[in-house]
């Protein structure tokens, strides 16, 4: 599926070599923290409240991640959850998620991934300002690799996926995430509370970016969070949407983003986010 503000494909820009280089990249980030897992996983330090952890493995795979982005292209930016912020030249940004699912990560629960996007500036852009025209996600425990490139469709291992198209909302399977601070958790409890009485059950899987595959897959038929970084969303949003789903924001006029995301199949989308986003 292609949107139709498509950058041109030049040769620094050619989204199927992107994706390619995505992909290598995140397989052995990913091979690398389920190595660092076997040897036992503490807590270096947290963020934006207690339950906010960073472990050792996730500042390791993002220092291997930057490292392999700017032997094979020196002048790409990459930005990074744990702390990277490198303006380039050549209108490429890397957005990286070194471990997304920490905490499944910190309990070894089989849900976490590596996330690398290559992204560009244009109108077509989510509401931090970027879009990714490649990207990768590979989960280790599972030894799933999602890789997408703009208009090239989305594969798991391989193998070419949709969405399940579901457009009922009382029997969709609606995934979800909540942030770490407690104020954003009372708005997302009430998100939960509205939408729990309306659709078939919702899940809590614990990494967005592994969330958006699943969706991409036909594993889940909707997600939705408030609060997500460009890190979280940038390589999973491109393989939902290439997989068939439809991406609103918070309203008509709000780019998905940080303010609000909702993906499924096209005739849900909306529905759901009235429904979960209904009283505000
Ligand atoms: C988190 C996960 C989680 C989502 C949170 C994210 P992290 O990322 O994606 O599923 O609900 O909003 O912050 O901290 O594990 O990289
Ligand atoms: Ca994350
Ligand atoms: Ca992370």
């Amino acid at each position: 599926m292609s949107d139709s503000t498509d950058a041109p494909a030049t040769p620094a820009h050619d989204p199927q070599a992107l994706a390619g280089l995505a992909a290598e990249i995140a397989q052995q980030a990913a091979t690398r923290i389920l190595e660092l897992r076997a040897q036992g996983v503490a807590v270096a330090a947290s963020k934006s409240s207690a339950v906010d952890i960073v472990t050792a493995a996730d500042q390791e795979s993002e220092r291997f991640i930057v490292a392999a982005i700017q032997a094979a292209r020196p002048d790409d930016g990459i930005l990074g959850e744990e702390g990277t912020g490198i303006t380039g030249t050549s209108g490429i940004t890397w957005v990286i998620d070194p471990i997304d699912g920490t905490v499944n990560y910190l309990y070894d629960l089989p849900a976490y991934a590596v996330s690398i996007a290559a992204t560009v500036t244009d109108a077509a852009a989510f509401a931090d300002g970027r879009r990714a025209i490649a990207g990768a996600v590979c989960n280790p425990r599972t030894d799933e690799l999602f890789v997408a490139w703009q208009g090239g469709g989305a594969t798991r291992n391989g193998e070419p996926i949709t969405i399940t198209g579901q457009e009922d909302l009382a029997v969709s399977l609606v995934a979800t995430g909540f942030g770490y601070t407690v104020e954003r958790r009372i708005e997302q409890a009430a998100m939960v509370s509205r939408l729990l009485p309306k659709a078939r059950d919702i899940r809590r899987i614990g990494s967005a970016a592994y969330d958006l595959c699943l969706l991409a897959a036909g594993r889940l038929d909707a997600y939705f969070e408030r609060g997500l970084q460009p890190w979280d969303y940038a390589a999973g949003v491109l393989i939902a949407r290439e997989a068939g789903a439809r991406l609103l924001g918070r309203d008509d006029a709000t780019p998905p983003g940080e303010p609000f995301l909702v993906a499924g199949a096209p005739n849900l989308v909306a529905e759901l986010r009235d429904v979960v986003l209904g009283g505000e």
